[in-house]
């Protein structure tokens, strides 16, 4: 059996497989059909101060290799999430992440402050992919001022626990904003987000989403991330979690080989609820099959291309 644990930003994680945020619900409603104790860790969906009803239908439509989706980041708010939700999966033993946006700063900074006086919750995960209304609804992460701006806010109320930045790939250079998160404060790096895109109905000659354009995930966006992975390891020396398209063991290995630390699973679930739950038990079969005694071995091994000089 390899070893599987792994140490991201002091927290021990049994495996480095996380169920991705928005993608797992409040991870108990998924108990019935994963095993959610073998999972490393939960990344519940996006926190907003008030809760969220989300975009009109259709905010979901499958690609080529891929998935859209404008759900409008629907969801309980975050003293709902306290009060219910983050009880129910407490049982399961798994460290659980909070995922935290906001339209301002001050939504930010009062979501963590909720968060920071309630058990349970092992670290904080800042998505900066939502616009800032208050600034003409530019993206807090496509932008390093107002990245830096929202990361310090956030640290400045994020006191008891790690603080990780999800950055953006909707950017000209994802290490410009991998330096701006970890200078004003972030602990940690996940990446990727989604990246924008449209799907168009040739009939009816309209997009499919009732937004126009959405976010692309899954497989589709596996090179893109494992590339912003590598460049962001080169970067900054912070743990990366690594996100986009990843489904089996060997994706897994890729992402860890490009200095990922740990890694997240996203659209997967949409297709194999089980499919989280499963994969540490892949990558151990994985890496006996490889030699390879640990996985935290991987982290940042990648080497030159096959006759490079
Ligand atoms: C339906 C859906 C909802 C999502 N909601 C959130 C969210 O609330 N917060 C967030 O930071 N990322 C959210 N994401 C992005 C995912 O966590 C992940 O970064 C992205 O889907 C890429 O990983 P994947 O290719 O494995 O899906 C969402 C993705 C999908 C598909």
């Amino acid at each position: 059996m390899a070893d599987l644990r792994t140490a991201l930003c002091g927290i021990e994680l049994k495996n480095p497989v996380i169920a991705a945020s928005g993608t797992f619900g409040y991870g108990s409603e998924f108990a019935s059909q994963a095993a959610l104790d073998r999972i490393g860790a939960i990344v519940v969906k996006g926190l907003s101060r008030e809760p969220i009803r989300g975009n009109a239908s259709p905010r979901v439509t499958e690609t080529a290799a891929g998935m859209l989706n404008a759900i409008g980041l629907q969801n309980v708010g975050v003293k709902a999430f306290v009060a219910e939700k983050l009880p129910l999966l407490g049982q399961f033993g798994v460290p659980v992440f909070a995922n935290v946006f906001g339209y301002g700063l001050a939504d930010y900074v009062e979501v963590l402050s909720v968060l920071e006086d309630a058990e349970g919750v092992a670290a904080y995960e800042l998505n900066v992919s939502c616009p800032n209304t208050k600034r003409g609804g530019l993206e807090f992460g496509a932008h390093a001022g107002e990245l830096s701006r929202a990361v310090e806010a956030a640290r400045a109320v994020a006191k008891r626990r790690p603080l990780l930045v999800k950055l953006s790939p909707n950017v000209t250079d994802i290490s410009e904003m991998a330096r701006a998160a970890v200078e004003a404060g972030a602990d940690g790096l996940s990446l990727i987000n989604t990246l924008r895109g449209l799907a168009v109905d040739a009939h009816s000659r309209t997009p499919v989403l009732s937004t126009g354009s959405g976010g692309l995930s899954g497989p589709a966006i596996k090179p893109v991330a494992l590339h912003m992975v590598h460049q962001v390891s080169q970067s900054v020396d912070v743990p990366i979690i690594g996100i986009g398209g990843i489904a089996t063991a060997e994706d897994i290995v890729e992402f860890l080989l490009c200095g990922a630390t740990a890694v997240q699973v996203g659209t997967a679930s949409f297709w194999d609820p089980a499919r989280v739950a499963d994969l540490p038990a892949e990558l151990d079969s994985y890496l006996d099959a490889d030699g390879t005694a640990k996985a935290a071995e991987l982290t940042g091994g990648l080497r030159p291309p096959a006759g490079a000089a």
